[in-house]
């Protein structure tokens, strides 16, 4: 692919950093975007001001990292912060892309959205149902996450579901957080390999397809947490953090990589030898 302007939502998070220096060294000219830093200060859920302050600017492409989760609240509603970036960011975001005259949009999920419940042994692929809802306290959270997939392919774009962050500038290097004692295995990404996988979305990925971004091998929050995490009961747990219940003892899954190996040719490299920090 010919390097392209990308308008980079989230540049200065915890994914936004290392994909910006990734999508720079692979040729690509990048506008950053966030409240606080970057070329374009702006809010994404202010309509008028983001359109506003991107008037006169083109770009090929738009990526969303957009999330609030260190304001995470203890209970998750469809008012929480993500949530609402996931559904009112991602249509303000897309209004952007078309007024920039952007060709692609690529947007972050995560593969918790197969559902916060225990899929079994077996690997789940793209082609399995997404969002499914229990109920529970992370029903929202699948609301947001469906939308904004939804939203994206609308407009041929692509989704990024991402394992767990773990890496610089994540949960992990941000001191001690609750992990419960025992708890079911999610998938981990380091956010290296995220954005790799991100920029080779941007250049090879399909229209309207998702692309399952995590490392095979899945692991309990307690195993990843090492030295950082404060082990609980799960009831304390539960009782202080709904979602976190629902997140780290409910949902148990294991999810196939093959596709993004396959058809994007993406390796997690840095996961395999940086230990959670
Ligand atoms: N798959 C995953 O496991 C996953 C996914 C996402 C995050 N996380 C974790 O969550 C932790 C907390 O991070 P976070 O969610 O607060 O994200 P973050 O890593 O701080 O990134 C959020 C990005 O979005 C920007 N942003 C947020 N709201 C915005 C708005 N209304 N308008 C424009 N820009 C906005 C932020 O910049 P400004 O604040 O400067 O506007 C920042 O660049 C991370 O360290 C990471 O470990 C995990």
């Amino acid at each position: 692919m010919v390097p392209v302007r990308i308008l980079l939502a989230g540049a200065t998070g915890a994914i936004g950093r290392p994909l910006t220096t990734a999508l720079t060294n692979a040729g690509h000219e990048v506008l950053t975007l966030s409240r606080t830093a970057g070329d374009i200060r702006a809010d994404a859920l202010d309509r008028e001001a983001l359109l506003r302050a991107l008037r006169g600017r083109t770009a090929d492409a738009v990526i969303h990292q957009l999330t609030a989760l260190k304001q995470a609240r203890r209970t998750v509603d469809a008012n929480d912060p993500s949530t609402v970036l996931r559904i009112k960011g991602t249509a303000n975001l897309i209004e952007a892309a078309q007024l920039l005259g952007a060709q692609r949009f690529l947007v972050q999920s995560l593969v918790l959205g197969y559902g916060y419940l225990d899929h079994g042994d077996r690997p789940l692929t793209e082609t399995d149902p997404f969002g499914v809802k229990t109920g529970g306290p992370a029903d929202p959270v699948v609301d947001g996450l469906v939308s904004a997939e939804r939203q994206a392919f609308a407009v041929d774009g692509i989704a990024l579901r991402y394992g767990v962050f773990f890496g610089p500038g994540t949960w992990f290097s941000r001191g001690r957080f609750p992990v419960p004692l025992r708890g079911g295995v999610v998938p981990w990404v380091h956010v290296r390999d995220a954005a790799a996988a991100t920029v080779l979305a941007l250049e090879r990925g399909a229209a309207r397809e998702a692309y399952n971004i995590c490392m095979e091998n899945p692991a309990t929050w307690r195993e990843m947490a090492g030295r950082h995490g404060l082990p609980l009961p799960g009831r304390l747990l539960r009782a202080a953090v709904p979602y976190l219940g629902a997140a780290m003892i409910d949902t148990s899954m294991r999810v196939s990589n093959a596709k993004a190996r396959n058809e994007l040719g993406w390796e997690p490299v840095a996961g395999a030898s940086s230990p959670p920090r």
